[in-house]
């Protein structure tokens, strides 16, 4: 659909009036997209205080920006997608708080699942999955199992999850294949760190997107964010919208990615690596 709209306009649908969304779309390089977005869908709890509203009302109005989100990534034929929905720190908020996200969880699973498969996403959810209540492992054993042989997109929904447990538990893992004697120390590179993560075989993110004002990682996606292009906004996310995520979209497309070298046909003198 969004493709569909970027040929109208650049086909000569040439319309006086024109929305800021159609504009963004525009400008942007379909053929330069990231291949892996990653967002810290942050300012719930602000969002609601705001309004005199609980906390998780917050939430709740999150899930529509996450469907929002969701389908506007997958029209536009971004492969990956990260979303952070609950960290391995989140469960030192109140217990009511934590009920509430866990059965929002399960809830957005079996409401979205159609959507999901109709639009050809395979959800991947990454973290210490194991640690979930029941009910929640069950809903996202379903979700995975119905959806495992969507193509179009991958969601890695981030559940439980923290970068230095990932990184711990890829340790685990790789000592245990040491043990076995199937790996020496020197055998052991940054590819084989990599490929013990949740999001093995996965390209890292391009473009990381933190709604809400705050300037922080957060424990997300550690390893994986080393060369990412970081996008943030005051937006709260609750008020996120396919057009915030089109201007993220722009400005990475504007963005220079040297990964540490030189741009082509730029002689080094002097300076450090970016
Ligand atoms: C951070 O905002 C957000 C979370 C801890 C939860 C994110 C969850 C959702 C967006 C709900 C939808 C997700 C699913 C998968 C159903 P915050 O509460 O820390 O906000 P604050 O910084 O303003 O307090």
């Amino acid at each position: 659909m969004l493709k569909n709209l970027v040929r109208v306009l650049r086909n000569g649908g040439k319309r006086n009036t024109c929305t800021k969304e159609e504009r963004l779309l525009a400008q942007l390089d379909l053929s330069r997209l990231p291949r892996h977005v990653a967002i810290i869908m942050d300012g719930n709890g602000r969002w609601a205080q705001k309004r005199g509203l609980p906390r998780t009302c917050g939430h709740r109005a999150g899930v529509e920006s996450l469907r929002d989100t969701v389908r506007a990534c997958a029209e536009l034929g971004i492969g990956y997608l990260t979303v952070y929905a609950f960290s391995t720190e989140n469960w030192k908020r109140p217990r009511d708080e934590v009920d509430v996200l866990m059965n929002l969880l399960v809830e957005y699973l079996h409401k979205e699942i159609e959507e999901l498969c109709a639009n050809d996403i395979r959800l991947h959810p990454i973290g210490r999955l194991q640690d979930l209540p029941p009910h929640v492992k069950k809903a996202l054993d379903m979700a995975i199992s119905r959806t495992r042989n969507n193509q179009r997109m991958v969601l890695n929904l981030a559940l439980n999850y923290g970068g230095r447990i990932e990184l711990v538990d890829a340790v685990r893992s790789i000592v245990r294949e040491a043990l076995a004697g199937n790996l020496s120390p020197e055998q052991i590179t940054e590819s084989t760190i990599a490929g013990h993560l949740y999001t093995a075989g996965q390209p890292d993110p391009d473009l990381l997107i933190r709604p809400s004002g705050d300037y922080r990682v957060s424990n997300f996606l550690l390893w994986q964010l080393s060369y990412t292009e970081f996008w943030m906004t005051t937006v709260m996310w609750p008020d996120f919208r396919r057009v915030h995520l089109l201007q993220a979209l722009v400005d990475f497309q504007r963005r220079e990615r040297r990964f540490g070298g030189l741009i082509r046909g730029e002689k080094k003198c002097s300076g450090t690596e970016s």
